[in-house]
Formats: structure tokens, sequence, C-alpha cells
């Protein structure tokens, strides 16, 4: 279905999501956001045509797509394999507007990197949404790697100014970030010299992975620190994208909540610096079975199976919280629900995501009738169970599904409000709920946001 345009604006879109209990079979969730990124951004800039199957066709990655035609470079794609002609390392070209990133944080940063080491200037700006998250941490590393960079009080549009030469830095991020880690390492593939980050925990590590499978030299230690050395070219690879765990997430929380009779999803990736979820709800009680564990080029694949569990509240290790940080609105629907208090620390980088997750989260649980108290750096929740009612996601779509799920087992349907940005990471949410008996609907007198 084609949306008109306008109708994907902020602030619009509903679902209605009913209490059916249970769900049941089998599904596949989209590609990885993250690896659809870094397929199109390393390909762009190597020598030699890519092809790329299993991309996500989301609002976010498709951002990240258009910026790069933008900067001249020939995309082709027919569902979700995407064929890149790759310019190599001298090769992009001044883009002719503003690149508009739309809500991507991930799309913003890692072009930030690549576009820091270019000749000519740019501009990358972003939705309302992007534009209140914070840019001065990317962009006080790549000043001192030698880029002129400007926010606008810290966050974006960002102004770039081309034609610097870049060098290598020693950089000590001061949060475990995988988009700043990977901003950095893409400019170094520009600079003079070693370009080394080091980070205070884990932080995905897709960037390191792919830039080794394109011939790029990547030293990794423990106590995560990376580094490789400028300049480096690129050599353009056939890629496969594993589904992503993110999306995946909802699932599994569904599984546990409702899946008597166990729900598979198929050919999840699960890389390492991904699968906090899975630790945490695994020591809550889920049952969550890794099956037909493989390799997907360089990234380690399996089959979920997700057996309805009885869960128990925990403390939650602050260690697993980088590898989770995506899947917290997910998990906080399996604690509301876990017998016990559930309580999360550590995670105050969650107040910079697409919303402020952890009071928006708060916010819907209380309206939901659970008592959530809320720290600086996480959230207590004690579990029980859920009631029926309207919850606003404020645009954020992992808080959307969260809820969207949520609704299977609370008292009385739940509506979400705002729901329009599912799109930027799950186009085919709904479609693929209600194929494992989920009933989420688009609510009355609103344009369902879907276009999937
Ligand atoms: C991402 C890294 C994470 C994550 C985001 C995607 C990436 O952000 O939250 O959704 O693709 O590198 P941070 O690295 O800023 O924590």
């Amino acid at each position: 279905m084609t949306v008109p345009e306008g109708l994907l604006s902020e602030g619009s879109g509903m679902f209605v999501s009913q209490p059916v209990g249970t769900v049941t079979g089998a599904l596949n969730v989209p590609g990885d956001k993250s690896i659809s990124h870094r397929a199109l951004l390393l390909s762009a800039v190597a020598v030699g045509n890519s092809s790329i199957r299993g991309f996500l066709n989301s609002d976010d990655c498709l951002a990240t797509l258009a910026a790069l035609r933008a900067t001249g470079v020939e995309i082709n794609s027919k569902g979700s394999d995407v064929h890149v002609c790759g310019v190599g390392a001298g090769g992009l070209r001044p883009p002719p507007a503003p690149l508009d990133l739309g809500n991507s944080g991930t799309a913003v940063r890692l072009l930030a990197g690549v576009l820091s080491a270019q000749s000519f200037d740019s501009i990358l700006t972003g939705d309302e949404s992007l534009r209140r998250r914070p840019m001065e941490r990317v962009a006080v590393p790549l000043r001192q790697m030698g880029a002129s960079i400007q926010t606008q009080e810290d966050a974006a549009p960002l102004a770039i100014q081309g034609g610097r030469p870049l060098k290598g830095i020693d950089y000590t991020l001061p949060v475990a970030s995988a988009q700043l880690k990977s901003a950095l390492l893409l400019a170094g593939l520009w600079a003079d010299g070693r370009t080394i980050v080091r980070s205070p925990g884990p932080s995905r590590d897709h960037t390191e992975r792919m830039l080794a499978t394109m011939g790029v030299v990547v030293e990794q230690s423990t106590n995560h620190v990376v580094s490789l050395c400028g300049p480096a070219q690129l050599e353009a690879r056939d890629l496969e994208i594993p589904g992503d765990l993110s999306s995946a997430a909802f699932f599994v929380v569904a599984g546990l909540l409702g899946a008597p009779d166990g729900l598979l999803i198929r050919n999840v990736g699960i890389n390492p610096t991904r699968t906090g979820l899975l630790t945490i709800l695994q020591e809550m009680g889920g049952r969550i079975e890794l099956r037909n564990i493989r390799d997907f080029g360089a990234e380690p694949v399996a089959d979920l199976m997700v057996i309805q569990s009885d869960l128990a509240g925990i403390e939650v290790d602050p260690a697993h919280v980088p590898l989770a940080i995506d899947e917290f609105p997910a998990l906080f629907i399996a604690a509301a629900r876990a017998r016990g208090r559930t309580v999360v620390s550590g995670a105050e980088e969650l107040r910079h995501k697409e919303s402020d997750r952890l009071s928006v989260m708060a916010e819907g649980l209380r309206t939901l009738g659970v008592a959530v108290e809320e720290s600086a750096d996480g959230l207590s929740i004690e579990g029980g169970g859920l009631s029926g009612g309207r919850v606003d996601s404020y645009g954020d779509h992992r808080v959307a599904m969260a809820f969207a799920i949520a609704g299977m087992d609370a008292s009385g349907p739940i509506e979400i409000l705002r729901t329009a940005e599912v799109s930027t990471s799950f186009p085919g949410f709904l479609s693929i709920a209600a194929g494992c008996g989920l009933e989420i609907e688009a609510g009355p007198n609103e344009v369902h946001p879907e276009y999937g």
C-alpha cells in the first residue's frame, strides 16, 4: 500500500491491541537495522559493486539510502535485494541540499564520520525527535581528528565543512556507544595514522565485523579498545543481513507471555553484543532456545524457540544493559507481567533514544495500573499484570510496539497513540503480529500507519 505524502508525519497513527491471550506459529522478522545502515554506507565507499540481501526497507535505512544517492552513489533495489555501485574512497560528490535523516540517530552519526572526511560541505538534519538528540558527543572527537562540524546547541542540524585533512586519534568515549565508535572508525578510513577508540563497556560490533569482511584490518583487544590504520580502502563484497533481534524482541516477549505451544522466530541475528535481552529474560525464567545456530556472513544467526514461561522479577545486572540497549521497552512489559519486582539500573542512556524511554515507559505502565518507580538511570517495576487503557508512545517506534505486545496479556484492550514511527524500524509489524495470532489494529478514525 502506498501512503500519501504527509500521512506519516510525527504524531499520527494509533494502534488498538486486543487481549488475545495466546500466540503461536512461526515467523520471520525483517533485516537488521544497524547492519543494513552499515552495509549501505560501507558498500557506497568501497571499490566495486556490492549486493546486499535481506536489507531492511524501513524509513531509517531508506534515509541512509537516499542520503548516499544524494552524494552521487548509484543504488538499485528490488525488495530486500540492494545493489550498490561503490564509488571508492574519493568518489562521493557534494549533495545538492541538506541531507534529511528522518528519525535515524545511526544514520546521522555514522554519516557525520564519513562526511567529515570529504572535500565538500554538507548539512545533516532530521525530524523533531532526531533534532532533540545529543550530537556533540560525535562532533567533539571528530573535531579532534581535524574535522569542522557545528551543531545547534548540541543538536542537529550538523554543518560539516569539508576539505579538512583528518588524522588518527586515540579517544576514550564517554559512553559505550556503537554509533560513536562507528563514526570515528569510519572517519578513520580517511585519516592519516591510527584511529583508536576506547569504550567504557561493550557495544554492538557490526561495523568492525563488516570492515574486516571488506578487507580492512581492524585490531581489537579485550577492554573494548578497537583501532584501524588509515587511509584504508574498502573492497566490495556481497553481504547478507540477518533478521533484527531488536524486532524479534517484541515477539520473544509475546511468546513468553502466551505461547504454550511455542513461537518460532526464524533467522535472527545473535551477535553477542546484542543478546542481552535473551540473557535477562532467561534469568527471569524465560524459556528461549537457540536452534540451528549458524553463520550468516560475518554475523551469527539462530532460530529462536520461545515457550510461555512463569517469569520472575530480578535485579538486572547493569553489565547486561549495553547488550540490550534497544530492548528495554519490550523488557519492561515482561517485567510488568512477572512475579515480583524487576529493577533496572545503569540505563541512563535510555533517556537519549528516540524518546526518553525511562520516563515514557514509566508513564505508560502507570496508566495501565503498574506500580513503577523511576530513578535517574533506571526503573523499578512491580510485576503482576496490566490493565487496559490508552498510552502515548510519544512517537517512539519501540515504545509503540512494546505496548502493542502488552495488549495481548492485559485485562482490556490497550490503545497506543502516535504509532506512525513503527515504520522507521519494522515495516510489516502489524501483519507479522497478525500471523501469530495477535490482534493489533489501526485505531478508529486514524489512518493505518503501516505501509510495509
Ligand atoms: C545503534 C547503536 C545504539 C542503538 C541504536 C543503533 C547502531 O545506539 O541504540 O538503535 O546501529 O550503532 P548507541 O550506540 O548510541 O548506544
